[in-house]
């Protein structure tokens, strides 16, 4: 039996660099030589693409290389589970995760990795008066319970970012970088990621998602209304040096050109209902006639945008190549070279929505298809109904627009700079309204709230009367707790999720190796146990599912075997036995009570089983209790 170590590769987040090199292997076996890469070699396979110009076009700043290398960097911290603080816990599939967003990326390339639909986030905008959190490249965990006020300080302060610091835009792009790296990774090959931004720093982030996710991938900027302010204050804050802001934006990036958008309506006015415009193309998008069976999906509404035998000619065409040419060629191949059926398929042949990918079907709508100007939307918000302050939340119908944009029935949604909640709001109001399960992951730093400041004081007189501590993540759940309660009691129909799991970041349960150089004897018998005493069963459990790979929504059950509770996860693929003690006698019963529980599950794949340490007296046990569970079939056995 294999003990888990902190080096253990299982026991911290991926790393980064080793999968980059793993892939660079995979297609370049020859520019490696005793398992180093020869630059020389690799830039030969690479000819002409290597671009050795002293100038380059692209953005920089003084801090990029160290932000490249932040987001590589594996987390030494978990994530914590707090059932009391969460809502349906048993059955939930929504997360709302409190914590540094850097290390909770991290955290969770495990398991999201490419799993996630659509990532839409809200930075600060770096206004000059917004805080823009600090990475700290030396520990980056004690930074976070220190800056939170969960650790005692070394006096680190949280301050706005203001222009005379001399490093605007340079905090904003060294915090903004590695967390967009880390996103890029979770999401889907079709996914999608919106991030909203106003004037400040509305190019610098063009830059970056550019670098970062390709400006072939850029779809939109979208344009919104910044929400008015009254007159005196719009006067007090632009002066007669500049027009007031009347927009912010949202930037849409694809991960990739298999990504699906769906298209979106708004209600045309009556104006435009009157004009020509309106009543030439879009006119009655809702003909029967129009609805014939192609690809064999026949529109119970709306109808197909293209006459009927100009669709057929189309798809013969399509078949013709499924007939000549499958497995000779690809359909992406077929496309370019021949421009035919393009049109009607989406990329992904296998097909999602309600039109099983197929392209070119107008839904019936007294609406015309949505532009990149949303301006027509208002600020609204539901907060004041639910009865919480909180500065400038985003607006609810502009996420709903987003999600309807780009997701479907199933997906998951991430939002690691969530304020308020309206991410997760959003999704729950989405569900209602057409029946969807969506799930979402909220990731938010519980920011302090002070009291002294003006601008905090009421949020911060709403924590205290709830009894939390002052902090945003602590709006951010209470708003979800409300806004679910509001959806059961407005929809009692509706049956999905309003509930959620919270997690909160935290050093890692397993201690790290750090020496007490005057005291080593203290320091061996320490480490004797090497998982932290004031940790729970269940800490070390969702430890093990985010460092094994496992989402943090698997059902998890539980069973007692001679007196010792098993955990089976993922239905038997994961079994765990965190007993503190396991004596010689029990080890037999134990053995064959785990492997009668594994048949009866039956668990498609590989089974790993991982017990506590330091509940053997001795290795005897640990030999004797790995041979039994090995001669039923039970192979990777791990303790930690
Ligand atoms: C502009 S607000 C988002 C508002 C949100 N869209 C809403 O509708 O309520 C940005 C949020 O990101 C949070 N934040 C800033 N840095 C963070 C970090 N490193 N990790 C997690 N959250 C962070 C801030 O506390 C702030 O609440």
């Amino acid at each position: 039996m294999e003990k888990f170590t902190d080096k253990d590769p299982e026991t911290k987040s991926p790393d980064i660099v080793a999968e980059n090199i793993e892939q660079l292997k995979e297609i370049f076996p020859e520019a490696f030589t005793e398992g180093k890469i020869d630059f020389e070699v690799l830039k030969q396979l690479l000819g002409g693409a290597v671009d050795e110009r002293e100038e380059k076009y692209g953005l920089n700043w003084h801090g990029k290389r160290n932000a490249r290398l932040i987001a590589l960097t594996p987390s030494t911290g978990t994530l914590r589970p707090c059932p009391e603080e969460s809502v349906d816990w048993e059955k939930t599939q929504n997360l709302m995760i409190e914590g540094d967003n850097l290390e909770v990326l991290k955290l969770l390339q495990k398991s999201y990795a490419r799993k996630v639909k659509l990532i839409y986030i809200d930075p600060p905008y770096n206004t000059g008066n917004d805080f823009v959190y600090p990475d700290d490249f030396q520990d980056n965990i004690k930074n976070y319970l220190m800056r939170t006020g969960q650790m005692e300080s070394d006096g680190r302060k949280n301050s706005s970012n203001t222009e005379a610091s001399g490093r605007w835009h340079t905090d904003w792009l060294n915090m903004m970088y590695p967390r967009l790296r880390l996103a890029r990774n979770l999401l889907s090959d079709t996914g999608v990621i919106c991030v909203s931004i106003g004037d400040e720093e509305l190019y610098n982030l063009k830059f970056i998602m550019n670098e970062v996710f390709g400006e072939e991938n850029f779809r939109n900027a979208i344009a919104l209304r910044r929400y008015d302010k009254n007159l005196s204050r719009q006067f007090m804050e632009f002066g007669l040096n500049s027009l007031s802001v009347g927009f912010e934006y949202v930037l849409v990036y694809c991960k990739s050109s298999n990504a699906t958008l769906n298209p979106i309506f708004r209600e045309a006015s009556e104006e435009r209902q009157a004009s020509g415009y309106w009543k030439g193309f879009w006119n009655a998008p809702d003909r029967p006639t129009m609805r014939f069976s192609l690809l064999g999906v026949t529109p119970q509404s709306g109808q197909w945008k293209w006459k009927e035998e100009t669709a057929l000619e189309a798809v013969a065409n399509y078949q013709e190549f499924i007939d000549r040419y499958s497995g000779s060629e690809t359909l992406e191949a077929y496309w370019e070279r021949t421009g035919k059926v393009k049109k009607f398929i989406r990329r992904n042949p296998a097909g999602q929505g309600a039109n099983k990918g197929v392209e070119h079907w107008i839904p019936p709508s007294d609406g015309i298809l949505r532009s990149s100007n949303w301006t027509d939307l208002l600020a609204s918000s539901p907060l004041t109904a639910l009865g919480i302050p909180f500065d400038n939340p985003k607006s609810i119908e502009m996420l709903q627009l987003l999600i309807q944009f780009t997701t479907y029935d199933g997906d998951i949604i991430l939002d690691f700079f969530a304020g308020s909640g309206t991410t997760g709001h959003a999704v729950m109001n989405q569900n209602v309204t057409d029946s969807g399960n969506r799930r979402y992951i909220l990731v938010q730093l519980p920011e302090m709230l002070d009291h002294d400041n003006n601008d905090q004081k009421v949020v911060a007189d709403f924590c205290d009367k709830l009894g939390k501590p002052r902090n945003i993540a602590e709006i951010c759940k209470e708003r979800l707790r409300r806004a679910g309660k509001k959806i059961r009691e407005e929809h009692p129909m509706f049956t999905g999720d309003i509930g959620f799991r919270v997690f909160k970041l935290d050093s890692s349960n397993i201690r790290a190796w750090e020496p007490d150089r005057d005291n080593l004897a203290t320091t061996l018998e320490e480490h004797a146990e090497h998982l932290k005493t004031d940790r729970t069963e269940q800490d070390i459990l969702f430890e093990l599912l985010l460092k094994l790979g496992p989402d943090l929504t698997v059902p998890i059950e539980e069973k007692s075997i001679t007196g010792k509770t098993v955990y089976s996860i993922g239905a038997g693929t994961l079994l765990v036995c965190l007993a503190t003690e396991i004596s010689e006698q029990e080890v037999e019963a134990l053995a064959l009570g785990i492997v009668e529980w594994y048949e009866e599950l039956k668990p498609a794949g590989e089974t790993q089983v991982v017990f506590r340490d330091s509940a053997f007296a001795d290795d005897v046990a640990k030999t004797n209790l790995t041979a039994i569970l090995q001669q039923y079939g039970l192979e990777n056995v791990r303790s930690i």
